[in-house]
């Protein structure tokens, strides 16, 4: 299998970018929830669930960084068959989903009201605690830090509770849909196996 992409398929480091950026999602998720649903506030357990979601939440960012800066350099596999207005709604998607991924870590980290203690192994400050933070928002933007934070918290956590849940719902579904109903290249071509 090619290291890049080709016109039929995705190579080896878009598709290693695409499945690891797609399995922290599940441990974004799955910390965070598991803190909602299952300790008690202000226990060990509680804040070690958020400390995951927070490290989760810096690893995905440099792997979206470095997602986005390969889909800039290589070529995308030309379209599998189907409608014009399917292509469009494909494209719509992905790039709803390119949005969310720069969306999400941003309003967290710039939100975020605890330092990182990035798995145990070192700490990152928060947001408000940063050079930028006093350059952009205390001297630039004038605000004090409800003003800024209050918008933040509401699109990161009922962006993260509603819309990005619907839109990777659609998104899977479409894959499965292309996979065992249209029974085209679609998913195989974003995993290591043989096309059709
Ligand atoms: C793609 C990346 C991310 C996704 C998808 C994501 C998703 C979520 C979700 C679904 C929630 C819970 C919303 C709710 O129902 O209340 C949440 C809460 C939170 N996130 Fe993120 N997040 C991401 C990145 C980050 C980052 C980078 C940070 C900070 C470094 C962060 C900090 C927080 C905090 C402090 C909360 C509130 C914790 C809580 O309510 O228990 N997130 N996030
Ligand atoms: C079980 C979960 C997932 C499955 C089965 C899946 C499947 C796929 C498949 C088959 C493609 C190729 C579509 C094509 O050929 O045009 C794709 C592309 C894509 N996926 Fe996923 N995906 C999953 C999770 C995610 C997650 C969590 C994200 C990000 C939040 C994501 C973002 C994207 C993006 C942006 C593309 C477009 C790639 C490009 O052309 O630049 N996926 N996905």
């Amino acid at each position: 299998m090619d290291l890049k992409n080709t016109k039929e398929r995705f190579g080896i480091i878009a598709m290693s970018l695409h499945w690891i950026v797609a399995f922290l999602f599940l441990g974004l998720y799955l910390s965070v929830y598991f803190r909602h649903w299952f300790t008690e506030p202000k226990t060990d357990l509680n804040w070690t669930a958020l400390q995951l979601h927070l490290s989760f939440g810096i690893t995905v960012m440099v792997f979206i960084g470095l997602r986005i800066a390969y889909k800039l350099f290589d070529q995308s596999p030309e379209e599998v068959p189907g409608s014009k207005l399917e292509h469009l709604a494909a494209k719509g998607a992905h790039y709803m989903l390119y949005a969310v991924m720069i969306v999400m870590p941003i309003t967290g980290y710039f939100g975020t009201g605890v330092n990182t203690e990035f798995f145990g192994l070192f700490e990152i400050p928060k947001f408000k605690h940063t050079e930028a933070y006093n350059f952009i928002v205390v001297n630039i933007l004038g605000i004090s830090w409800e003003e800024f934070e209050t918008p933040l918290d509401f699109v990161h956590k009922k962006g993260g509770a509603y819309f990005v849940w619907l839109l990777i719902g659609v998104h899977v579904a479409a894959a499965l849909f292309h996979h065992f109903h249209r029974k085209d290249n679609t998913l195989r071509r974003m995993l290591p196996v043989k096309l059709k």
